[in-house]
């Protein structure tokens, strides 16, 4: 089958046809729990077999409604969210739920393609690993496993943090600022050149668990920051950097071992497990874009700063205010560089500041990776979600410049970014940081 169809009459109904005989396929296997024990079997590990990722489109303003219900609908899984100015949402539909969705296609008049006709496939072939041999040479040349070749395990990326923290150890610390919800550390990656007082930029990566482009990009900048000092200029040395490229690490690992697909931390166990992290910061915490139910995947949480993570995050920021002039938090998909507000459509007071930079940071990305990146303020160019990181560090902490980065791509591989993406989107995540270190650094 092709990968890609039009949404003609025709190939819509062939479309149809194999979502309908999908539906009668075994329904995925949901793990409890899984996260104690070493290696999942492999039946632990929950199958995408034949679910589809569907783009699907409004053909008229009027169907935008339609839309709205159905990236809402129960047993659709959204992706992408309908954003401003955009008339198509990414909806995941598993084969026992295709059936359903059918009928509300049908009846709609919401056109689609199916982008991804087989998500496990997709996902088997998304991060070849490496053979232990491999790894055990790897290891043995350079002192760690990390690479841009591939999506690694938090054991790869927390070895590869104690390594340059062992290797420049005048340039390089390390400091864990808490523990997740099952106990792993919080890991930030000091980088100064030790001159007191400098400025300094926040970067984090991975509050999302199943947004692998994001961690794997922020140790590309880690790398280029540290391996690869001197060939990014005078700015990047005169600024400190507190680096946490995963915020979300038992998510992350979660994610790795048993659903690819999962997005919240890991609080609790079964389907309802976990809360949004990117809701859960105490800045307009529980408003538009955020929901109450634990089951949803916008939970957000108890209360603000609920969890473990996004309470040692703040905690930590709050005690650098004094030096943090930037913010930036790594997440995917879209090509979005978005800045606050985001729990509601406005801006702040310099807004002007925020979209000045935001646009040279558009530039930077594209000639240094290619992808065209979209600037705006987060809910009127996305859509509104309250209780985000990035509006709390605006807001609460009082950084300047605060942004999430919506990483590659636009919605054709999604979440499951093939590895040879790695590399280019890194590259346009460095170029992302430069930036903002050029506006911050000393004399400016
Ligand atoms: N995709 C991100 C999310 O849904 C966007 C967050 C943008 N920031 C915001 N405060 N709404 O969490
Ligand atoms: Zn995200």
């Amino acid at each position: 089958m092709a990968s890609i169809r039009d949404p003609t009459a025709e190939t819509t109904r062939s479309v149809m046809k194999s979502l309908l005989l999908l539906c009668f396929a075994l329904a995925p296997l949901r793990a409890d729990d899984g996260a104690t024990s070493p290696e999942p079997a492999d039946e632990a590990r929950i199958s995408y077999e034949g679910a589809q990722l569907l783009k699907v489109t409004a053909p008229s303003e009027e169907k935008e409604v339609a839309l709205r219900t159905l990236q809402d609908m129960e047993g659709v899984d959204t992706w992408l969210r309908l954003a401003t100015n955009s008339s198509t949402v990414d909806v995941m539909v598993r084969p026992e739920n295709a059936d359903k969705v059918k009928e509300f296609l049908d009846g709609s008049g919401l056109t689609f393609d199916v982008i991804i006709d087989n998500l496990q496939a997709a996902i088997d072939t998304e991060n070849p690993t490496m053979t232990t041999d491999e790894m055990e040479e790897l290891e043995g040349r350079k002192g760690h496993r990390m690479t841009w070749q591939s999506y690694h395990r938090l054991a790869d990326i927390y070895g590869y943090l104690d390594y340059l923290a062992q290797t420049y150890p005048q340039l390089v610390t390390i400091q864990t600022i808490g523990n997740s919800i099952e106990g792993r550390p919080l890991k930030v990656l000091k980088i100064s050149s030790g001159r007191p007082g400098s400025p300094a930029i926040w970067i984090d990566g991975g509050i999302h668990a199943r947004e692998w482009i994001a961690p794997a990009s922020v140790t590309y900048i880690i790398n280029e920051l540290i391996e690869n000092r001197d060939a990014h200029g005078e700015s990047v040395k005169d600024v400190d950097w507190y680096i946490l490229p995963v915020v979300n690490p038992d998510g992350y690992e979660y994610s790795h071992r048993i659903d690819r697909l999962w997005r919240k931390n890991r609080r609790g166990s079964g389907y309802c497990a976990g809360i949004d992290l990117n809701r859960n910061f105490g800045y307009k915490w529980g408003g538009a874009g955020s929901s109450r139910e634990p089951c949803k995947e916008i939970f957000a949480g108890s209360s603000a700063f609920s969890e473990p993570e996004t309470a040692a995050l703040s905690k930590f920021v709050s005690s650098h205010t004094g030096t943090l002039k930037a913010y930036v938090t790594f997440h995917s998909y879209g090509q979005y560089i978005l800045h606050p507000w985001g729990y509601a459509v406005g801006y702040p007071h310099d807004h002007a500041d925020l979209s000045r930079v935001g646009q040279k940071i558009a530039s930077a990305m594209y000639q240094a990776g290619g992808a065209s990146y979209k600037v705006g303020g987060a809910a009127a160019t996305l859509y509104p979600a309250s209780g985000g990181s990035d509006d709390w560090a605006k807001g609460a902490a009082g950084i300047k410049y605060s942004y999430t980065i919506e990483l590659r791509d636009r919605g054709y591989f999604g979440f499951i970014l093939p590895v040879q993406y790695i590399i280019p989107t890194g590259r346009e995540s460095l170029a992302a940081v430069k930036v903002l270190a050029d506006e911050i650094a000393n004399g400016r």
